[in-house]
Protein backbone atom coordinates (compact mmCIF):
# COMPACT_ATOMS: atom_id res chain seq x y z
CA UNK A 1 0.00 0.00 0.00
CA UNK A 2 1.41 3.43 -0.70
CA UNK A 3 1.60 6.00 1.79
CA UNK A 4 2.29 9.78 1.89
CA UNK A 5 2.75 9.58 5.96
CA UNK A 6 5.80 7.46 7.31
CA UNK A 7 5.05 5.34 9.32
CA UNK A 8 5.17 5.62 12.70
CA UNK A 9 7.73 4.09 15.25
CA UNK A 10 11.51 5.32 15.63
CA UNK A 11 13.00 2.68 13.94
CA UNK A 12 15.09 1.77 17.35
CA UNK A 13 12.75 -1.27 17.87
CA UNK A 14 13.02 -4.39 16.65
CA UNK A 15 10.22 -5.43 14.12
CA UNK A 16 9.73 -1.07 13.69
CA UNK A 17 6.64 -1.45 15.80
CA UNK A 18 6.00 1.19 18.60
CA UNK A 19 4.49 -0.34 21.89
CA UNK A 20 3.17 1.61 24.98
CA UNK A 21 6.11 2.41 26.69
CA UNK A 22 3.97 2.84 29.59
CA UNK A 23 2.86 -0.69 30.00
CA UNK A 24 5.19 -3.77 31.44
CA UNK A 25 4.68 -6.90 29.30
CA UNK A 26 2.75 -9.18 30.84
CA UNK A 27 3.74 -12.77 31.91
CA UNK A 28 2.45 -15.79 32.86
CA UNK A 29 3.44 -15.97 36.43
CA UNK A 30 2.07 -12.13 36.67
CA UNK A 31 -1.79 -13.94 35.68
CA UNK A 32 -1.14 -16.92 37.74
CA UNK A 33 -0.36 -14.21 40.75
CA UNK A 34 -2.83 -12.54 39.82
CA UNK A 35 -6.52 -14.52 41.55
CA UNK A 36 -8.25 -12.11 43.85
CA UNK A 37 -6.80 -9.11 42.62
CA UNK A 38 -8.99 -6.90 39.81
CA UNK A 39 -10.71 -8.57 37.35
CA UNK A 40 -8.21 -10.31 34.51
CA UNK A 41 -9.50 -8.85 30.67
CA UNK A 42 -8.76 -11.47 28.33
CA UNK A 43 -10.00 -11.12 24.57
CA UNK A 44 -9.76 -12.68 21.20
CA UNK A 45 -7.56 -11.67 17.85
CA UNK A 46 -6.36 -12.58 15.42
CA UNK A 47 -4.25 -10.16 13.05
CA UNK A 48 -2.01 -6.71 13.56
CA UNK A 49 -5.32 -4.77 13.47
CA UNK A 50 -7.71 -6.37 16.61
CA UNK A 51 -3.69 -6.76 18.16
CA UNK A 52 -3.85 -3.45 18.22
CA UNK A 53 -7.13 -2.23 19.25
CA UNK A 54 -6.98 -4.87 22.23
CA UNK A 55 -4.05 -3.82 23.10
CA UNK A 56 -3.99 -0.43 23.40
CA UNK A 57 -7.76 -0.90 25.17
CA UNK A 58 -5.77 -2.75 27.93
CA UNK A 59 -6.01 -6.19 27.65
CA UNK A 60 -4.02 -8.38 30.04
CA UNK A 61 -4.27 -11.68 27.91
CA UNK A 62 -5.01 -11.45 23.59
CA UNK A 63 -5.81 -15.15 22.71
CA UNK A 64 -5.22 -16.02 18.84
CA UNK A 65 -8.14 -18.34 19.26
CA UNK A 66 -9.01 -21.20 16.54
CA UNK A 67 -12.56 -19.26 16.97
CA UNK A 68 -10.74 -17.80 13.76
CA UNK A 69 -12.28 -20.63 12.17
CA UNK A 70 -15.40 -19.04 12.83
CA UNK A 71 -14.98 -15.00 12.81
CA UNK A 72 -12.64 -14.54 10.18
CA UNK A 73 -12.59 -17.63 7.70
CA UNK A 74 -16.16 -18.04 8.17
CA UNK A 75 -16.59 -22.02 9.02
CA UNK A 76 -19.48 -23.82 10.99
CA UNK A 77 -17.03 -25.08 13.38
CA UNK A 78 -13.08 -24.55 14.43
CA UNK A 79 -12.14 -28.45 14.08
CA UNK A 80 -11.12 -27.29 10.43
CA UNK A 81 -8.72 -25.15 11.43
CA UNK A 82 -4.64 -26.47 11.19
CA UNK A 83 -1.75 -25.99 13.11
CA UNK A 84 -0.21 -23.39 9.86
CA UNK A 85 -3.66 -21.35 10.06
CA UNK A 86 -2.89 -20.69 13.74
CA UNK A 87 1.08 -19.90 13.23
CA UNK A 88 0.55 -17.80 10.40
CA UNK A 89 -2.43 -15.08 12.55
CA UNK A 90 -0.24 -15.59 15.83
CA UNK A 91 2.40 -13.90 14.23
CA UNK A 92 0.21 -11.60 12.83
CA UNK A 93 -0.90 -10.65 16.36
CA UNK A 94 2.74 -10.69 18.11
CA UNK A 95 4.14 -9.02 15.18
CA UNK A 96 2.55 -5.78 16.73
CA UNK A 97 4.25 -6.23 19.96
CA UNK A 98 1.84 -6.14 22.83
CA UNK A 99 2.35 -5.90 26.20
CA UNK A 100 -0.90 -7.99 26.84
CA UNK A 101 0.34 -11.97 27.06
CA UNK A 102 -0.29 -13.83 23.78
CA UNK A 103 -1.59 -17.32 24.05
CA UNK A 104 -1.53 -19.21 21.22
CA UNK A 105 -4.44 -21.59 20.68
CA UNK A 106 -3.64 -25.19 19.79
CA UNK A 107 -6.42 -26.07 16.75
CA UNK A 108 -7.81 -29.61 17.17
CA UNK A 109 -5.76 -32.65 16.27
CA UNK A 110 -2.64 -30.84 16.76
CA UNK A 111 -2.40 -32.53 20.47
CA UNK A 112 -4.48 -35.63 20.45
CA UNK A 113 -1.94 -37.95 18.48
CA UNK A 114 0.52 -38.40 20.70
CA UNK A 115 2.08 -36.28 23.59
CA UNK A 116 5.01 -35.34 21.46
CA UNK A 117 3.32 -34.17 18.51
CA UNK A 118 1.58 -31.76 21.28
CA UNK A 119 5.08 -30.73 22.50
CA UNK A 120 6.23 -30.35 18.84
CA UNK A 121 2.93 -28.06 18.01
CA UNK A 122 3.17 -26.08 21.20
CA UNK A 123 6.62 -24.93 20.33
CA UNK A 124 5.49 -23.50 17.22
CA UNK A 125 3.12 -21.32 18.42
CA UNK A 126 5.99 -20.06 20.43
CA UNK A 127 8.99 -20.47 17.86
CA UNK A 128 7.63 -19.50 14.83
CA UNK A 129 4.02 -17.60 16.38
CA UNK A 130 6.11 -15.76 18.72
CA UNK A 131 3.31 -16.37 21.20
CA UNK A 132 4.45 -16.72 25.05
CA UNK A 133 1.89 -19.44 26.21
CA UNK A 134 -0.68 -22.01 24.67
CA UNK A 135 -3.94 -22.93 25.27
CA UNK A 136 -5.42 -26.20 25.19
CA UNK A 137 -9.14 -27.66 25.71
CA UNK A 138 -10.14 -30.46 28.06
CA UNK A 139 -9.52 -32.02 31.64
CA UNK A 140 -7.92 -35.06 33.44
CA UNK A 141 -7.92 -36.77 29.76
CA UNK A 142 -5.35 -33.85 28.42
CA UNK A 143 -3.02 -33.98 31.25
CA UNK A 144 -0.52 -36.07 30.03
CA UNK A 145 0.08 -33.74 27.17
CA UNK A 146 -0.73 -30.82 29.40
CA UNK A 147 2.14 -31.76 31.85
CA UNK A 148 4.82 -32.15 28.93
CA UNK A 149 3.97 -29.18 27.38
CA UNK A 150 4.74 -27.49 30.66
CA UNK A 151 7.72 -29.77 30.79
CA UNK A 152 9.13 -27.86 27.54
CA UNK A 153 8.79 -24.67 29.79
CA UNK A 154 5.89 -23.44 27.73
CA UNK A 155 2.86 -21.76 30.32
CA UNK A 156 -0.23 -23.27 29.49
CA UNK A 157 -3.86 -21.93 29.61
CA UNK A 158 -6.62 -24.87 30.06
CA UNK A 159 -10.61 -24.89 28.97
CA UNK A 160 -13.28 -26.74 29.88
CA UNK A 161 -16.72 -26.73 30.26
CA UNK A 162 -18.36 -25.84 26.84
CA UNK A 163 -15.26 -26.94 24.58
CA UNK A 164 -16.25 -25.90 20.96
CA UNK A 165 -13.90 -28.68 19.67
CA UNK A 166 -15.80 -31.64 21.37
CA UNK A 167 -18.56 -30.36 18.97
CA UNK A 168 -19.32 -33.65 17.63
CA UNK A 169 -18.67 -35.68 20.85
CA UNK A 170 -20.80 -33.37 22.82
CA UNK A 171 -23.79 -33.71 20.33
CA UNK A 172 -23.60 -29.60 19.40
CA UNK A 173 -22.59 -26.80 21.69
CA UNK A 174 -24.33 -27.08 24.78
CA UNK A 175 -23.72 -25.53 28.26
CA UNK A 176 -21.88 -28.45 30.52
CA UNK A 177 -22.24 -29.18 33.58
CA UNK A 178 -25.69 -29.06 34.53
CA UNK A 179 -25.63 -32.00 36.56
CA UNK A 180 -24.48 -33.18 39.49
CA UNK A 181 -22.11 -35.28 38.24
CA UNK A 182 -21.39 -33.86 35.10
CA UNK A 183 -20.39 -30.99 37.52
CA UNK A 184 -18.36 -32.68 39.87
CA UNK A 185 -16.62 -33.92 36.91
CA UNK A 186 -15.99 -30.56 35.50
CA UNK A 187 -14.61 -29.78 39.08
CA UNK A 188 -11.95 -32.50 39.14
CA UNK A 189 -10.66 -31.48 36.05
CA UNK A 190 -10.13 -27.97 36.93
CA UNK A 191 -8.34 -29.07 40.22
CA UNK A 192 -6.52 -31.48 38.38
CA UNK A 193 -5.38 -29.00 35.83
CA UNK A 194 -4.91 -26.59 38.51
CA UNK A 195 -2.10 -29.13 40.53
CA UNK A 196 -0.96 -29.59 37.15
CA UNK A 197 0.48 -25.87 36.83
CA UNK A 198 -2.11 -24.27 34.50
CA UNK A 199 -1.32 -20.31 34.78
CA UNK A 200 -5.25 -20.19 34.12
CA UNK A 201 -8.25 -21.74 33.12
CA UNK A 202 -11.21 -20.99 31.01
CA UNK A 203 -14.43 -21.76 32.34
CA UNK A 204 -16.91 -22.04 28.64
CA UNK A 205 -20.65 -22.22 28.60
CA UNK A 206 -21.08 -23.29 32.13
CA UNK A 207 -23.75 -22.58 35.17
CA UNK A 208 -22.76 -19.60 37.17
CA UNK A 209 -22.72 -21.42 40.66
CA UNK A 210 -20.58 -24.26 39.28
CA UNK A 211 -18.13 -21.12 37.92
CA UNK A 212 -17.88 -19.92 41.12
CA UNK A 213 -17.21 -22.81 42.71
CA UNK A 214 -14.84 -23.57 40.76
CA UNK A 215 -12.89 -20.50 41.05
CA UNK A 216 -12.73 -20.87 44.68
CA UNK A 217 -11.65 -24.28 44.64
CA UNK A 218 -8.55 -23.81 42.62
CA UNK A 219 -5.09 -21.53 42.54
CA UNK A 220 -5.07 -20.66 39.04
CA UNK A 221 -7.23 -17.65 37.76
CA UNK A 222 -10.51 -18.43 36.20
CA UNK A 223 -11.55 -16.47 33.12
CA UNK A 224 -15.16 -17.12 31.81
CA UNK A 225 -16.99 -17.33 28.85
CA UNK A 226 -20.54 -17.96 29.27
CA UNK A 227 -19.73 -18.61 32.84
CA UNK A 228 -21.22 -15.70 35.10
CA UNK A 229 -19.84 -12.96 37.07
CA UNK A 230 -18.37 -14.64 39.49
CA UNK A 231 -14.81 -15.81 37.86
CA UNK A 232 -11.57 -13.92 38.00
CA UNK A 233 -12.13 -12.83 34.24
CA UNK A 234 -13.88 -12.62 31.39
CA UNK A 235 -13.19 -13.31 27.56
CA UNK A 236 -15.23 -12.39 24.61
CA UNK A 237 -14.45 -12.97 20.61
CA UNK A 238 -13.11 -9.92 19.35
CA UNK A 239 -15.67 -9.78 16.44
CA UNK A 240 -18.46 -10.99 18.54
CA UNK A 241 -18.06 -7.68 20.79
CA UNK A 242 -17.84 -5.24 18.35
CA UNK A 243 -20.29 -6.48 17.00
CA UNK A 244 -18.33 -7.38 13.66
CA UNK A 245 -20.01 -10.75 12.53
CA UNK A 246 -23.21 -9.41 11.11
CA UNK A 247 -24.47 -12.43 12.45
CA UNK A 248 -26.30 -14.09 15.67
CA UNK A 249 -24.36 -14.23 18.72
CA UNK A 250 -24.74 -16.09 21.66
CA UNK A 251 -26.65 -15.24 24.79
CA UNK A 252 -23.35 -14.77 26.56
CA UNK A 253 -21.75 -11.93 24.47
CA UNK A 254 -22.36 -8.45 25.17
CA UNK A 255 -22.01 -6.32 22.46
CA UNK A 256 -20.61 -3.02 22.40
CA UNK A 257 -20.84 -1.51 18.73
CA UNK A 258 -22.23 -2.41 15.56
CA UNK A 259 -18.74 -2.17 13.49
CA UNK A 260 -20.46 -4.28 10.59
CA UNK A 261 -23.50 -1.82 10.34
CA UNK A 262 -20.91 1.01 10.66
CA UNK A 263 -18.71 -0.92 7.97
CA UNK A 264 -21.66 -1.15 5.33
CA UNK A 265 -22.55 2.24 5.91
CA UNK A 266 -19.24 3.30 5.15
CA UNK A 267 -18.58 1.16 1.87
CA UNK A 268 -22.23 1.63 1.06
CA UNK A 269 -21.03 5.67 0.90
CA UNK A 270 -18.18 5.04 -0.83
CA UNK A 271 -19.65 3.47 -3.74
CA UNK A 272 -22.19 5.71 -4.07
CA UNK A 273 -19.43 8.67 -4.29
CA UNK A 274 -17.65 6.87 -6.74
CA UNK A 275 -21.03 6.10 -8.93
CA UNK A 276 -22.02 10.21 -8.36
CA UNK A 277 -18.62 11.50 -9.45
CA UNK A 278 -17.84 12.46 -6.18
CA UNK A 279 -14.54 10.21 -5.13
CA UNK A 280 -12.00 10.80 -5.54
CA UNK A 281 -12.14 14.54 -4.55
CA UNK A 282 -8.75 17.10 -5.75
CA UNK A 283 -7.45 17.28 -2.08
CA UNK A 284 -7.29 12.72 -2.58
CA UNK A 285 -5.61 13.13 -6.00
CA UNK A 286 -2.04 13.32 -7.17
CA UNK A 287 -0.44 15.51 -9.48
CA UNK A 288 2.60 16.00 -11.97
CA UNK A 289 4.12 19.86 -12.33
CA UNK A 290 2.18 21.31 -14.76
CA UNK A 291 5.10 21.75 -17.47
CA UNK A 292 5.34 18.32 -16.98
CA UNK A 293 1.58 17.50 -17.58
CA UNK A 294 1.78 20.21 -20.40
CA UNK A 295 4.00 18.29 -22.13
CA UNK A 296 2.88 14.65 -21.78
CA UNK A 297 -0.10 15.90 -23.00
CA UNK A 298 0.76 17.49 -26.41
CA UNK A 299 3.07 14.26 -27.43
O1 LIG B 1 -11.01 -19.82 20.38
C1 LIG B 1 -11.50 -19.03 21.20
O2 LIG B 1 -11.91 -17.91 20.86
C2 LIG B 1 -11.62 -19.46 22.57
C3 LIG B 1 -12.28 -18.53 23.53
C4 LIG B 1 -13.73 -18.60 23.34
C5 LIG B 1 -11.89 -18.80 24.92
O3 LIG B 1 -11.20 -20.53 22.91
Amino acid sequence: MMRDVPPTGDGGEKGGEMRDATRDKVTAPQVRAAKGGPKLRMITAYDAPSARVSDEAGADIILVGDSLANVVLGRATTLTVTMDDMVHHTRAVTGTRPAALVVGDMPWLSYHVSVEEAVRNAGRLIQEGGAEAVKLEGGRKRLPVIEAVLDAEIPVMGHVGLTPQSVNAMGGYRVQGKEVEAARSLLADARALDAAGVFAIVLEGVPDVLAELITKEVGAPTIGIGAGAKVDGQVLVFHDLLGLTGERVPKFVRQYADLHGTAVDAVTRFFEDVQKGDFPAEAETYHMPEAVARALLSE
